[in-house]
């Protein structure tokens, strides 16, 4: 049986550093790196030989997750980590994302982390590692980043509970919560919009986040938050009001 870890948005910013550091693991016998491009794919696989499985998917489909699980069934496949990483943001108002395009984002931000999550987890044994990738934008509700806050909130909440469910088994989950990073996700989210956000406070990098991720979750942490900024929100939004949080976030982008 083959020990792997799976790494959805592989061939990204934060995919890619967590790739590249267990790809370094020896523990590990595969990396299978799950996006929807095969150039992307295809260059990590060059980076890393012998190392990664490449796998195109789109997890915003739940019948290619459901072809992906019976792919791993058919390998004998023991899970040590999944990495459920794939995810994007708009940045515009309700108004300006068709009602397709808005739960599209909700699909794979939500759908996608839940339905890899519950295909995995069958063959995630007792010292396996779950890694859901929220956002310091899960912290309080954001308004013209309204959709994506959202769907982060659901994922630091439902994996600090589904953590709590997977105790007993021995399956640790952690909600990893980045604050910016300078990643491809910044070209994906800019729209035309009369309420793009633009300021972007306490940037760090990809690499930095992936190896505090991976360390917290190794001591059973559910929470990883890197950067003094993003740890700085958290606390401050335990504090205040949401009504008082909102204005503040919106008085830093310059935003009534
Ligand atoms: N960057 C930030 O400031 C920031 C802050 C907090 C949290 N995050 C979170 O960090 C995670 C990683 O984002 P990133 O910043 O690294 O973004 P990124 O550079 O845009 O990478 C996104 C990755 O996801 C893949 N992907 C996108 N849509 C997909 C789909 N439908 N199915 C499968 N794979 C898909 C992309 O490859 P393909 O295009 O080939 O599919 C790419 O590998 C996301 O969940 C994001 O919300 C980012």
């Amino acid at each position: 049986m083959k020990t792997i870890a799976i790494i959805t948005g592989a061939s990204g910013g934060l995919g890619r550093a967590f790739t590249a550091l267990l790809a370094a693991d020896p523990s590990l016998d595969e990396i299978w790196a799950v996006a929807r491009h095969r150039e992307g794919l295809e260059a990590l696989a060059s980076a890393y030989p012998g190392r990664i499985r490449p796998y195109m998917a789109d997890l915003s489909r739940r019948e290619e997750i459901a072809a992906l699980g019976e792919v791993l069934k058919g390998e004998d496949v023991s899970i040590r980590y999944l990495i459920n990483n794939a995810g994007y943001a708009k940045f515009c108002g309700w108004d300006e994302l068709s009602p397709a395009d808005s739960l599209a984002m909700l699909d794979l931000n939500i759908g996608g982390v839940v339905a890899m999550g519950l295909t995995c987890l069958p063959m995630m044994p007792s010292g396996s590692y779950l890694l859901n990738i929220a956002s310091q934008a899960s912290f309080q509700p954001l308004p013209w980043l309204n959709l994506y806050g959202s769907s982060k909130a659901f994922v630091r909440f439902y994996s600090r509970a589904l953590g709590m469910e997977l105790r007993e088994r021995g399956v640790t989950v952690t909600a990893v919560c980045p604050g910016w990073m300078d990643t491809g996700l910044f070209d994906r989210a800019r729209v035309e919009s009369a309420h793009a956000i633009t300021r972007f406070v306490g940037r760090f990098t990809p690499e930095q986040v992936a190896e505090k991720a991976l360390a917290d979750a190794r001591k059973g942490r559910a929470l990883s938050i890197y950067g003094w900024y993003p740890r700085l929100h958290h606390l401050i939004a335990k504090l205040l009001p949401q009504k008082l949080m909102m204005r503040l976030w919106l008085m830093q982008q310059g935003m009534k």
